[in-house]
């Protein structure tokens, strides 16, 4: 078995992969500098690591196209990466918190009133949290639609809103690899921003409802290695994003869960299929 392994920086979740790759076949690390396409490469499968939502997905598709599957794949990545189609994946499937799509700052300042104060505009892919905007009132919405236009990424000029959700001073981060519930933790913290790359503290979960819940979203995309972004509010549980391309070295020190382990499993048997 040749496991490929692409990535822009060899964070510690990259060095785990390798560790355990090791113990399933031959492992070749390929940083992105050396990745070109198409050319021919001689693996059975590719655990794609690398940074950022469009580069993971076009490696994907790239080895898909020369025939070579991947963890996750360019379809997983595709939707999981993505909040809009994310929310539509998971609309009428599990609860999650109420949102909007505007395509301009007319229907996005409409969208905004429509949900109620406060609400949260985020990029439509990213992570760490970044450029998420907490809304609380009128003036501030129209600066943040505003500040949008003047970004030149187009991207920007779609407008994901949702309702801000009153957590409990933390939320829940929860993995399902291959329809294997693995484990949650919880991630406190005193800003409304939560995750462990900004912070947040990692704490391990264990609780029968956010197992089901995370396998319910995990069949209603079908397959793939996903982490997952749970609240929980007055309402009860509610998924608020999936994430196709997981940091995962809190909880693995957290929870002792072997991730990568299972992540490799799960190449090993995408190669296999
Ligand atoms: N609608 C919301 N209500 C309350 N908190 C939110 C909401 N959306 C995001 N957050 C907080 O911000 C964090 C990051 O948001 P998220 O949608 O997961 O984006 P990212 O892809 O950057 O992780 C969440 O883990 C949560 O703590
Ligand atoms: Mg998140």
């Amino acid at each position: 078995m040749r496991i490929g392994i692409t990535y822009s920086y060899l964070r510690p979740e990259e060095k785990m992969l390798k560790d355990a790759a090791k113990e399933k076949g031959e492992v070749v690390m390929l940083h992105e500098d050396e990745l070109r396409f198409p050319t021919r490469y001689d693996l059975d499968v590719v655990i794609v690591r690398n940074m950022g939502h469009y580069r993971a997905l076009y490696t994907a598709k790239m080895f898909e196209a020369m025939g070579i599957p991947t963890v996750n794949s360019w379809r997983i990545i595709l939707e999981a990466g993505d909040k809009i189609l994310t929310s539509l994946i998971l609309h009428g499937k599990v609860d999650i918190p109420e949102w909007r799509v505007a395509m301009n700052e007319k229907s996005a300042m409409h969208a905004i009133k429509e949900l109620g104060y406060p609400v949260i505009m985020k990029p439509i892919t990213g992570s760490w949290g970044r450029l998420l905007s907490k809304i609380n009132d009128r003036d501030s919405a129209e600066a943040v639609v505003e500040l949008r236009r003047w970004m030149s990424n187009p991207l920007h000029h779609i407008y994901y809103i949702q309702k801000y959700v009153d957590k409990p001073g933390r939320d829940i981060r929860s993995y399902v690899i291959n329809g294997e519930y693995i484990t949650a933790i919880y991630r406190y913290s005193e800003h409304w921003i939560t995750n462990t790359a900004r912070g947040g503290r990692a704490e391990i979960c264990n609780d029968e409802e956010v197992r089901e819940i995370s396998l319910k979203v995990w069949e209603t995309f079908g397959d793939g290695a996903l982490a997952i972004d749970i609240f929980e509010s007055s309402e009860g549980l509610l998924v608020n994003e999936v994430n196709p391309g997981m940091e995962f070295k809190n909880v693995v020190r957290v929870t002792g869960a072997d991730i990568p382990g299972k992540i490799v499993d799960y190449a090993v048997e995408v190669a296999r299929r």
